[in-house]
């Protein structure tokens, strides 16, 4: 049945060899990195029950009102690929009564996440997310331990142009205090502002500090700040928090209008950018969530946590030095590979060689091209009466009676 030629999904993508290696280079590297600092592999389903990101990443986001891949299973409940991985975490920490394992449950994932956004370089529909979250605890170790752990990751991978940002939101008290406070002062400068903002200051006044419009960011410059407002505890973590940064040597701005796009966060924030991206310059952000379990009908349990998007980690560090995976030996054979050649390659695979053949019927020319491009280091060459080594840095060759005496100059 021949038709139109399919495509793959706007705004999602495949993964092709090469970029395939970084990117699970770089998965491994998280793994190490994380797995060190005592957070264990952890991944939740692809799927969740709508309610749970209605009621934990707000109500009033953008990720809820626009973006979710939202479908009914064939019972009518109303499921939904994850947009993102906290409060996913959160309902698995309470579903498995983590709370009765020592705290902090310390957990690491890497995974899929979907959002219905207008794609974009940077931006797709499809992405991947490193998270790692720390759960039962409001020491501010974790918050800065957090932070140092996802700033190590983005340098380790050559990621330019990097500016880390953090700020304090306090409580949801105080952010209500704030909100009025703010939500006033935009009123009194309403008619400079920007059509959308207007729109929005009633239910979340702190975007405005988001906006790109001319007219509104000149108001925003001489607006209150709520880290100025947060209660003296919260004020205190975060001076906690910003010591141990310091003593870390991780550089950062303290941002006193960070705002992020979920409902979840209390105490610290922060976002790691890049000015190597376009208009996604966001390439890793986190926060504290210590409200977050209460909100998912559970206890009161503290949480802070980051996630950071791979395909925007890797973009950042731009192509790097696609080192090539190493090859040992190429087996290349004049009449084509037979069993005996067959075998001979998977005893040396067997081994430990990395070893690759001729599979393609190439001329004996086209194949030490082929052995010369996958950057094979020795080549063995098959013919009727003998077997020759080459080594491809060299170009010396040396011919052998079979293959066995071959294997010995390997
Ligand atoms: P987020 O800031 O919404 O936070 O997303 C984290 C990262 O995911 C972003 O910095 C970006 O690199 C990547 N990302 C988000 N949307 C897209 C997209 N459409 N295309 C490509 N990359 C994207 C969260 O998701 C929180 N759960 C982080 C967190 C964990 N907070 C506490 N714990």
């Amino acid at each position: 049945m021949a038709g139109e030629k399919l495509k793959a999904p706007r705004g999602t993508f495949d993964v092709l060899p090469g970029d395939g290696e970084r990117r699970r280079r770089l998965g491994a590297a998280a793994d190490e990195l994380l797995g060190a600092a005592g957070y264990g592999a952890f991944d939740t389903p692809i799927f969740e029950h709508t309610e749970l990101f209605a009621r934990g990443v707000g109500e009033t986001t953008d990720i809820v009102q626009k973006e979710m891949f939202t479908f009914e299973d064939m019972g009518g409940r109303s499921l939904t690929l994850r947009p993102e991985g906290t409060a996913p975490t959160v309902r698995a920490y309470l579903e498995h009564g983590m709370h009765k394992w020592p705290q902090p449950v310390k957990l690491r994932y890497n995974g899929p996440f979907f959002r219905h956004e207008a794609p974009q370089a940077g931006r797709y529909r499809q992405f991947t997310q490193i998270g790692a979250e720390a759960i039962g605890s409001d020491d501010p170790s974790l918050d800065a331990e957090l932070i140092v752990l996802l700033h190590e990751l983005i340098q380790g991978q050559g990621a330019q142009g990097v500016r880390l940002r953090v700020g304090s939101l306090g409580t949801p008290q105080t952010r209500r205090e704030y909100s009025d406070e703010l939500r006033a002062y935009l009123k009194r400068n309403e008619s400079e502002l920007s059509e959308e903002v207007r729109a929005r200051m009633e239910a979340n006044p702190l975007r405005a500090f988001d906006s790109d419009h001319r007219g509104t960011q000149a108001v925003m410059e001489n607006a209150p700040r709520l880290l100025d407002r947060i209660a003296d505890d919260d004020a205190e973590h975060f001076q906690a928090v910003r010591e141990m940064l310091d003593a870390a040597g991780v550089p950062y701005e303290v941002d006193p209008t960070l705002v992020r796009g979920l409902d979840y966060y209390t105490r610290t924030v922060w976002e790691f950018t890049s000015d190597a991206l376009g208009a996604q310059s966001g390439v890793a952000g986190g926060g504290r969530y210590d409200l977050l379990a209460e909100q998912l009908g559970g206890p009161h349990v503290p949480g802070v946590g980051w996630a950071a998007g791979v395909e925007r980690i890797l973009l950042a560090a731009g192509a790097g030095d696609e080192a090539r995976s190493r090859v040992d030996v190429f087996i290349a054979s004049e009449r084509g590979i037979t069993a005996a050649e067959f075998k001979f390659l998977n005893d040396l695979r067997g081994s430990g060689k990395r070893a690759l053949m001729e599979q393609a019927g190439r001329s004996l020319k086209g194949q030490l091209k082929q052995a010369d491009r996958v950057g094979a280091a020795k080549v063995v060459i098959v013919t009727p009466d003998e077997v020759r080594v080459r080594d491809m840095e060299t170009g010396q060759t040396q011919t052998v009676d079979t293959l066995e005496d071959a294997a010995e100059l390997l």
